[in-house]
């Protein structure tokens, strides 16, 4: 079993898995195959798996649900609303849980804070003048509103947001009657987000970190190079492993048997690892998808709104 603790207890009282594999792959044919390397991730032990339903791979975890042969109520479930379903978050939920194969899942995710207008064939849809096609209603608030009628049906039996930024956050939790359970948000030793994470602990909110690793930029730190050959693991192992010391759950993705085995058996940091780590914080997104175009807009908000 992976090494200790293995889960954190959310302000719903459910328990949530401290590893996900997550299933978004740039791969067209790695997606391909999902539901084998979900399901190998499953046997190997994953009994949490993140998704979204813009990643086109929720069929591929039904699939793999069944495949892996390991019972759906011991396996953690979290979709995302896209971008585009401000409008149709019922539909959407349902859409999901169609895929999905199951009546409800574990947590439900707002994926963005904005939303684009809905187009059935592209997710991110642009105006004639090569903008985002960005919609300024209904807003996060009111689709926040639809998602906390998504829990009382019980299609989810936890709500969290993607994405938020303190700002964002102080938005929102004036207008909520159930306060997020999860906030998922790029994170690594290039982007601890203390502020972000001090702000969450404050609110009940638990903090997942997608791109945990820091991808090739933080693999190659010389620090966590250093740190890795100290406890003969990998580097990848390193910056996960410093990710669970700050209490933060964590969604790596790996579609290969061995590197889904290295994200689920991680070494325990010491202080002085710990403190090498949290010296390379340096404010800097590597995930794809966040990066500024040349207007300052990410996914079609400016930075400022964003809260970034
Ligand atoms: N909410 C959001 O907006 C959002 C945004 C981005 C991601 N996510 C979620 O977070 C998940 C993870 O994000 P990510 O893919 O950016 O994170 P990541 O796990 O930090 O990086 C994954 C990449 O690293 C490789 N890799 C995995 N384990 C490795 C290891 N032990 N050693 C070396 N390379 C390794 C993977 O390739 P192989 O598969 O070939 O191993 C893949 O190319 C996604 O799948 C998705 O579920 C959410």
């Amino acid at each position: 079993m992976p090494s200790t603790p293995t889960h954190k207890t959310l302000s719903t009282g459910a328990k949530i898995p401290l590893i996900a594999n997550g299933t978004w792959d740039w791969d067209a044919a790695s997606r391909e195959r999902g539901k084998e390397w979900i399901a190998g991730a499953l046997k190997m032990g994953y009994r949490h798996i993140d998704t979204a339903l813009i990643y086109g791979m929720e069929k591929a975890v039904g699939d793999a649900i069944k495949l892996s042969g390991v019972d759906r109520k011991d396996i953690w479930i979290t979709t995302k609303l896209p971008w585009n379903h401000h409008s149709r978050v019922f539909e959407s939920i349902d859409e999901s849980l169609a895929n999905l194969g199951i009546d409800s899942v574990d947590l439900y995710l707002m994926h963005w804070p904005h939303f684009v207008r809905y187009d059935p064939d592209d997710f991110l849809p642009k105006n004639p003048d090569g903008s985002y096609a960005v919609v300024d209603s209904p807003t996060f608030v009111e689709v926040w509103a639809d998602m906390e009628k998504v829990l009382e049906m019980g299609k989810a039996k936890a709500i969290g947001v993607c994405n938020f930024s303190v700002k964002n956050l102080e938005i929102l939790l004036k207008h909520v009657k159930v306060v997020p359970a999860v906030n998922q948000v790029e994170m690594h030793p290039y982007l601890a987000q203390k502020d972000l994470k001090a702000y969450c602990k404050e609110k009940g909110i638990a903090i997942e970190a997608y791109t945990p690793s820091g991808l090739q930029q933080v693999r190659n730190d010389p620090t966590i190079v250093d740190i890795a050959k100290k406890h003969g693991v990998t580097p990848n192992q390193v910056a996960l492993a410093w990710n669970l010391a700050r209490d933060v759950i964590i969604v790596p993705k790996s579609a290969s048997e061995e590197r889904q085995r290295e994200n689920l058996f991680l070494p325990t940091l010491d202080e002085e690892d710990l403190q090498r780590i949290d010296g390379l914080d340096r404010y800097q997104r590597v995930c794809p998808g966040n990066f500024p175009d040349e207007n300052g807009i990410v996914m079609g908000w400016p930075m400022e709104k964003l809260g970034w």
